[in-house]
């Protein structure tokens, strides 16, 4: 079962690299399709490849994601590990400004298919964008970070973007506390399990 979550996440990504089913096709070095472990219980979601990340073909590999793997260093998270993390677009929207409704819409059942495969209980949505479209439109991140919303089974929740850390820095402790909720989370969900 768990080698299948691996060839099943490994067979997408493979049908992904070729994807063009939006414009964002057309400017990008990589295809960044997620990272991680698929047999994980938590998956990240963050908006969209920036420059590192198109470049390199991984998420959160620049300066925020450097700060995203401190912060998950801490809780004891790890991307080779225990996480996955994947985007709500697979490619860079030019000058890194923010993912279109309509290249949301077109590249969403990408991450669906992730969804499907993975089945996680968590999903931690990385910013604005992304728990807008995970979650719901009414989403304000600045007033609702750290909250946990439930839909189809599955516990979602809101946190600051790593990137608005590094422009606001005084909002790092705030972030912080809702990294600590969702380990606490995290070990609730295993206790419960065994
Ligand atoms: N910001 C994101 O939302 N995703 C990345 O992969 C990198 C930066």
């Amino acid at each position: 079962m768990d080698q299948d979550k691996k060839t099943m996440m490994e067979n997408l990504r493979k049908d992904c690299l070729s994807c063009e089913r939006c414009g964002l096709c057309r400017g990008r070095h990589n295809v960044v399709f997620g990272t991680g472990n698929p047999e994980a219980d938590v998956m990240f979601v963050g908006e969209g490849p920036g420059e590192q990340e198109d470049l390199r073909g991984e998420p959160f590999v620049g300066k925020a994601g450097i700060l995203l793997d401190k912060m998950l260093t801490a809780v004891d998270l790890d991307r080779n590990k225990n996480i996955y993390i994947a985007n709500i677009v697979k490619c860079r929207p030019p000058q890194n400004r923010d993912p279109l409704p309509e290249e949301q819409d077109m590249c969403i059942g990408w991450l669906r298919r992730q969804f499907a495969i993975m089945r996680p209980k968590i999903i931690v949505c990385l910013g604005r964008i992304a728990a807008c479209k995970m979650i719901s439109p009414d989403i304000r991140i600045k007033r609702d970070h750290g909250k946990l919303f439930r839909k189809g089974g599955v516990i979602m929740m809101p946190v600051l973007h790593p990137a608005a850390l590094l422009r606001n820095p005084s909002d790092k402790p705030g972030a912080f506390e809702d990294f600590l909720r969702l380990q606490q989370l995290i070990e609730e969900s295993i206790k419960a399990q065994s």
